[in-house]
């Protein structure tokens, strides 16, 4: 239901006794009213009530009705401007009409005829603000649409690389058996086996290959398991696995990484798949930074790391990169979908705010801190008793953030 609307109505005229009654009469009927006794009090009193009708005497000394009017019309406050002339005044009548005024009444004003007029100015104006919340309303859920809709394509991108994933698994799968048995017959060659650099050379392609055996394994594990799967186990493992697919492409970006996971970490409940996305999305966000700043020269340094917050019993996994600085005002706004300072193109800004949601599920805590020597750490903190969350600790943040100043 709409609430009932109060109409606010601002009488602007020097004759005291005019006003006066106006205001009464007009009170009487329920308006809210406000009065002013010249042209500039009426413009301060009008910007700061903001009227849905003014009522505006002509002749006033100083600044005159026309004038307050124009004044009036060039805002974008939404009113409706009754002019009061004395008798004889159609010229200024007319004149104020083309101004924008919406009637004009003749002086000594007749209240009845004032009434009538006000009410149809009252029914345009209701519609109008009634108008105007529909709008609101619909502009809110179309802003609201927008985001889901926008989450829903992160989603659909997320499926459909799990899903280009499982494919290439599948389709490699079959050359890399035979590429396996196929060099387990040559090291059974006595020619070959008995000439140490030629079984050399193909023990190095034996390595290369399990490697990528390990890939397609982890591309076929990421593209099957993305739907919250909660199990009780350490971070280590997706956060390693994460950084273990991106490592070439971080060197190819002549980018150093460094890891320093802490062994026997205590297990969390997690989503494995989804920690991982966690990790490769603070992963490509760093090397986009590192490479803006370094262009892709030597120099540029990531290091990947967890350790146990015993004091706040959570496990904390960050990243740390010396790329270019978080642009200096956008602190607030980087987990918010959307918000991207990357050209058009190459970032959508749902990055961090997909991060943001997954780190939120698990009860955990998310953010980044600058540290010295122009770096900056992404990190989020996952609670070891599952049943706690961590956002409700309210120092948590502070003290993450001085602990990883001393770094
Ligand atoms: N390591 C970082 N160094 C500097 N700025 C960063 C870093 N990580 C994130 N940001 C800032 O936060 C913004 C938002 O990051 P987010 O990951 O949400 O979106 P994005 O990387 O721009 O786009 P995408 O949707 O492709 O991830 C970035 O555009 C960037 O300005
Ligand atoms: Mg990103």
């Amino acid at each position: 239901m709409t609430p009932e609307i109060k109409i606010k109505v601002l009488v602007v005229d020097d004759e005291e006794i005019l006003r006066d009654r106006l205001k009464r009469l007009l009170e009487m009927d329920d308006y809210e009213v406000i009065t002013a006794e010249n042209g500039p009090k009426g413009l301060e009193e009008f910007g700061k009530f903001q009227p849905d009708l003014v009522l505006l005497d002509v002749k006033m000394p100083g600044m005159d009705g026309i004038e307050v009017l124009e004044r009036i019309k060039k805002t974008d406050i939404p009113t409706e401007v009754f002019i009061m002339t004395g008798h004889g005044g159609v010229e200024t009548a007319i004149q104020a009409l083309r101004k924008g005024a919406f009637d004009y009444l003749t002086k000594p004003v007749d209240y009845d005829e004032l009434e009538i007029n006000m009410k149809r100015a009252v029914e345009q104006r209701k519609l109008q603000k009634q108008l105007d919340s529909y709008v609101q309303d619909l502009e809110a859920v179309h802003r609201k649409m927008k985001i889901q809709q926008a989450q829903l394509l992160q989603a659909a991108k997320l499926t459909a690389v799990g899903e280009l994933g499982a494919g290439v698994a599948h389709e490699m799968n079959q050359p890399l058996m035979a590429i396996s048995s196929h060099l387990e017959i040559l090291l059974m060659n006595p020619a070959i086996s008995s000439d140490d650099k030629i079984k050399e050379k193909i023990n190095k392609i034996k390595d290369q290959f399990v490697r990528l055996g390990t890939i397609v394994k982890r591309l076929h594990e990421y593209s099957s398991g993305r739907t919250g799967n909660y199990f009780n186990e350490s971070v280590n493992r997706p956060v390693q696995d994460g950084v273990y697919l991106f490592t070439q492409q971080l060197k190819d970006h002549n980018i150093e990484i460094t890891v320093d996971l802490m062994e026997d970490l205590p297990k969390t409940y997690i989503d494995r798949y989804q920690i991982q996305d966690v990790a490769m999305n603070f992963l490509v966000n760093a090397r986009d930074a590192v490479d803006a700043a370094f262009n892709q020269q030597v120099g540029g340094k990531v290091h990947v790391f967890s350790k146990m917050l015993a004091a706040q019993n959570c496990v904390l996994v960050g990243l740390i990169d010396n790329g270019i600085p978080i642009q200096e005002g956008t602190e607030s706004e980087l987990f918010n979908p959307f918000f991207t300072t990357k050209p058009v193109g190459k970032g959508t800004g749902l990055g961090l705010s997909v991060c943001y949601n997954i780190v939120k599920n698990h009860n955990g805590i998310i953010s980044f801190t600058k540290i010295k020597d122009n770096r900056k750490v992404f990190y989020f903190a996952i609670p070891v008793d599952k049943n706690k969350n961590l956002a409700e600790e309210a120092n948590l943040v502070k003290d993450i953030n001085e602990e990883l100043n001393k770094l």
